[in-house]
């Protein structure tokens, strides 16, 4: 069974290559190839879900009219590109951390232009916490348990970041609330990925396996993993990246899970590049967006 929704579901895939898209709309699945009414988007070879913004050059130019770039001031269109600095991530976890894993191993291989500096966890036994130890990677336990919490509080963890010089951290199955005087601290630079297609099936309760089966029990078509900024609140930050992953008739939860898995790791490394090259421009409304590598001037 689980072969036949594999071949089906990568059919599916394969069509989401060429996505059509409605004019000013952001989210389509279906394509209309014939109708006047519909714009045809390029997809980029690691981003083909819907989550695209129409790619027109007048909708293009425009957009770039409304846009600001953090660290902007390092960026340039022109040739020759200025050297950007290679950036210091701090990596959040509380499970068996794949996409701790494979955001590290993207660093190795070249195609993330960072460094995992820190680990946190609250759970220093996990998987993540291992692999970090393995990996020569400091590890700090944040919150520590109840008796020991003046021990070590927010203020500390914040200073203990900064001694990292970290530029950005990114919560991967981090089961805490993360502190507000964190999230104060780096504005703009704290990302979570959640597993659906956020705003729906999230905040409270919508974490590990109860996301799948709320999905495959409301009898949704698609899922996947959405990658957002961090507020204050579970599940509420700007939305940056999604991947669509469809929902089939016969799935379990655990099915969903493990596809929806893999699509996160492909999609959290894909960010952490744009994130590490400054690709991240913000709409006028407070969108982030991401520059496409290939062509600055499409967003996806
Ligand atoms: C992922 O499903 C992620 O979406 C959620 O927690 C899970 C972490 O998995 N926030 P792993 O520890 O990276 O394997």
């Amino acid at each position: 069974m689980e072969t036949q929704n594999a071949s089906f579901r990568t059919s599916l895939y394969s069509s989401f290559h060429s996505i059509q898209i409605p004019q000013n709309h952001l989210f389509s699945i279906l394509s209309k190839p014939d109708s006047p009414k519909w714009v045809s988007l390029k997809t980029h070879c690691s981003f083909s879900s819907a989550a695209l913004l129409a790619n027109s050059k007048t909708q293009s130019q425009n957009i770039n009219k409304k846009l600001e770039c953090k660290g902007a001031s390092d960026i340039e269109d022109d040739n020759p590109k200025p050297k950007i600095r290679r950036k210091n991530l701090a990596i959040f976890v509380s499970g068996g951390g794949s996409n701790f894993r494979s955001i590290h191993e993207a660093t190795l291989n070249g195609s993330v232009h960072g460094d995992v500096v820190v680990l946190v966890t609250n759970k220093q036994d996990c998987g993540g916490a291992e692999y970090a130890r393995d990996s020569r990677i400091p590890v700090i336990v944040f919150p520590k348990k109840k008796d020991e919490q003046k021990s070590f509080s927010a203020e500390d963890l914040v200073n203990t970041l900064r001694s990292f010089k970290v530029d950005f951290i990114l919560l991967a199955g981090y089961l805490k609330l993360i502190p507000v005087e964190l999230v104060r601290a780096y504005p703009k630079s704290i990302l979570n990925i959640h597993p659906s297609l956020l705003p729906a099936f999230g905040g409270k309760g919508f974490y590990g396996m109860n996301v799948h089966k709320a999905v495959i029990a409301s009898g949704a078509r698609y899922s996947g993993p959405t990658i957002h900024y961090v507020d204050e609140e579970y599940d509420t930050g700007r939305i940056l990246a999604q991947r669509v992953v469809p929902v089939l008739a016969n799935d379990t939860a655990e099915e969903l899970a493990a596809w929806v898995l893999h699509e996160e790791h492909i999609l959290y490394a894909d960010v952490a590049a744009a994130l590490c090259e400054e690709r991240i421009v913000w709409r006028e409304d407070g969108v982030p967006l991401i520059r496409a590598k290939e062509n600055p001037n499409d967003y996806l």
